[in-house]
């Protein structure tokens, strides 16, 4: 049981540093309005140095916080301080959720869920693909490879700048998974029905470098975990080559979902109209 929610209206949080552009408050914000359930949800601002105290205090009760998100920098550090992490954060070595339950903290992570989620509402079928190409290997990776690998793809091949981090992956993930410098990327493009950028290139009107993404099968599938701007460079480019893509502004709200059924104990809904709130507010600030 969520320990607070017995006594009081839950209160969740969302940490990072910085955290002001954190669009976590507005989503959970939306579904508590929408399901009209007692209950709040805030950004806090804890810098790298607060961090354990901070994790310390939901710990300890002495916090008036029943869970929370915690987002960049400290991932690895909210699944290194939980007292029980489940295996998907534990394969990742992150946790982006926690949540108070029987006197415990606990730890897990929904950026995978989040990624396959988006997919399922919007390109039905896209896990039938076996072949993907992911660039990156960083952190929002890890949780990428993991969904891929979880509905059944079997050859992920892994293209990284600095190739290292993707042979890292390859370790932690196993044989699926195939490492590739950029280089090679025109080559491995070739019949892959599957392709994601899970890299910064493209955010925040950032230039992207030019992808042929011609050479994919035909019907695959290209999406974006940037979702500022909505159409990426890369979805630009995809899109002029005729493939089929999907935004990766889906997989932020999807990702929301199982923390608030933990921390307010109902099921939210992610609509058109909160995908448009979301869209509304990032206008705003362009
Ligand atoms: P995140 O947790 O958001 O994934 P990260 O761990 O810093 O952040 O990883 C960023 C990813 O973007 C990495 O794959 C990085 O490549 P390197 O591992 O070589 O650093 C990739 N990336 C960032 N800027 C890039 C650039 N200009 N060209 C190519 N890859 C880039």
């Amino acid at each position: 049981m969520n320990d607070s929610r017995e006594t009081k209206s839950p209160a969740a949080f969302v940490a990072g540093y910085p955290i002001k552009h954190s669009r976590s408050p507005l989503i959970h914000g939306y579904w508590l309005r929408q399901l009209g359930l007692a209950g709040s949800y805030g950004p806090v601002e804890v810098a790298p140095g607060d961090f354990a105290d901070f994790i310390g205090k939901l710990k300890d009760g002495t916090s008036h916080y029943c869970g929370g998100n915690v987002t960049i920098p400290h991932k690895e550090a909210a699944f290194a301080l939980a007292d029980r992490r489940d295996d998907r954060c534990a394969e990742l070595g992150a946790a982006n959720t926690l949540y108070k339950a029987e006197g415990l903290l606990h730890a897990t992570n929904t950026d995978g869920y989040g990624f396959s989620r988006n997919l399922d509402e919007r390109h039905p079928g896209w896990d039938k693909a076996r072949k993907a190409v992911v660039l990156g290997a960083g952190g929002a990776s890890r949780a990428v490879i993991q969904a891929l690998r979880d509905r059944g793809f079997t050859e992920i091949n892994v293209v990284n700048r600095t190739v290292a981090r993707a042979k890292e992956l390859a370790d932690r993930f196993g044989v699926a998974i195939a490492p590739h410098p950029l280089s090679a990327l025109d080559e491995v493009m070739q019949g892959a029905e599957f392709f994601v950028n899970t890299t910064s290139l493209g955010m925040d009107g950032e230039a992207a470098p030019p992808i042929r993404f011609a050479g994919l099968a035909p019907g695959a599938l290209v999406t974006d975990i940037v979702y500022v701007p909505l159409k990426t460079p890369f979805l630009v480019q995809a899109e002029a080559e005729g493939m089929a893509t999907v935004d990766g502004l889906g997989m932020l709200l999807h990702q929301a979902v199982p923390g608030f059924v933990l921390w307010f104990g109902a099921t939210p809904a992610v609509t058109a109209e909160l995908r448009d709130l979301i869209i509304a507010d990032m206008e705003s600030h362009a």
